[in-house]
């Protein structure tokens, strides 16, 4: 068994599952846009935005990542915060991505929908014929709202139907199960689109379960504390549904004390279809390359487990076969 080295790891193509785009706004664009917007900052430079990002869980996380994207207010912002995180995916061999974005955290601010969308597509498609990256972009709804606002932003998307290929769900996760919005991801599989959630991250294992019977769910946003449900770990393995596990969150957001204890290796080895993520890079210490060293690091994964993290990753991705295909051959050479 060969550990795999840093290196080998950044050179490994990749493929990212569950990423917000909010989560991957620096300090230094974070910055930059306050100035171009004019918009006062509770922090006087970036060491001091790094410094306040200790958590304590997963709200504590969420109060300041609201905060932060304050800051996006044009057009721009959000094609320069996409065009950012692309940048880096490049430099990492991330070669296929299906970012989550949030319109409610902008409309709610008084931010036009188009605006927010336009932005990110521009730059979605720009990556892809700049940078050859591909992808596919995901409208998450916020759990802490009701239903109806939940209504009202899929009816703000449906114009934009051929922008988006599916919804997800994301934001506070205890007491507000994935039944909550039953009914509005049935609209939107009606409407032709896919279905994800966040679930089993803080939220038990039942939350797993309601993702999967209720929302129908094609993959399920982290959904680590699967492994405390013998039944659903079977099911999960029998029907190879994946889960979008996010390493340096989790720990990040203490739903594991320590790396050493994550238990994305050993759901691999029992047959999971575990891929990794980095979910909030600027606010977690890392982008895929830092996911995939810290689990090297802490759990001495091998190169043919990291190769296996990513062919699952290949697998639950919502790329046409051709473009899995293609991927497959490329980590076949590794
Ligand atoms: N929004 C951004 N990151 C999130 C996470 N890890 N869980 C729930 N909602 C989020
Ligand atoms: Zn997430």
């Amino acid at each position: 068994m060969t550990v795999a080295t840093n290196e080998w790891l950044n050179s490994l193509p990749k493929v990212e599952l569950h990423l917000h785009l909010e989560g991957s706004l620096e300090p230094e664009l974070m910055f930059a846009l306050a100035q171009r917007n004019s918009i006062d900052l509770p922090f006087e430079n970036v060491d001091q935005v790094r410094a306040a990002y200790e958590f304590s869980n997963l709200q504590d996380f969420l109060d300041i990542y609201y905060q932060g994207a304050n800051v996006l207010i044009k057009e721009q912002d959000f094609y320069d915060l996409t065009w950012a995180y692309l940048s880096k995916c490049k430099a990492q061999n991330v070669v296929h991505v299906e970012p989550f974005f949030d319109p409610q955290t902008h409309t709610d601010r008084g931010i036009a929908f188009d605006v927010v969308i336009n932005g990110i597509s521009r730059a979605l498609k720009d990556g892809e014929e700049k940078l050859g990256i591909t992808s596919e972009l995901i409208m998450c709804f916020l759990r802490h709202l009701s239903e109806e606002a939940a209504f009202n932003t899929l009816a703000m998307a449906e114009p934009h139907l051929d922008k988006i290929i599916g919804v997800g769900l994301d934001s506070s996760e205890q007491g507000h199960p994935p039944e909550k919005f039953s009914r509005v991801f049935a609209k939107a599989r009606d409407l032709g689109l896919l279905t994800v959630a966040h679930a089993g991250e803080e939220g038990p294992a039942e939350y797993v379960w309601t993702a999967i019977n209720d929302l129908k769910v094609g993959r399920v946003d982290h959904g680590v504390r699967s492994s405390e449900d013998a039944t659903l770990m079977k099911y999960l393995v029998e029907t190879r549904m994946p889960l979008t596990v996010c390493p340096l969150s989790n720990t990040k957001l203490c739903v594991f004390d320590d790396m050493s204890q994550h238990n994305i290796i050993e759901m691999l080895e029992q047959g999971v279809c575990v891929t990794v993520n980095s979910d909030d890079p600027a606010y977690f210490g890392g982008y895929m390359t830092e996911n995939f060293v810290a689990l090297a690091s802490a759990l001495s994964m091998s190169q043919n487990q990291a190769k296996a993290l990513v062919s699952n990753g290949i697998e639950g991705s919502f790329a046409n076969q051709a473009r899995k295909d293609q991927m497959s051959d490329l980590i076949k050479g590794y």
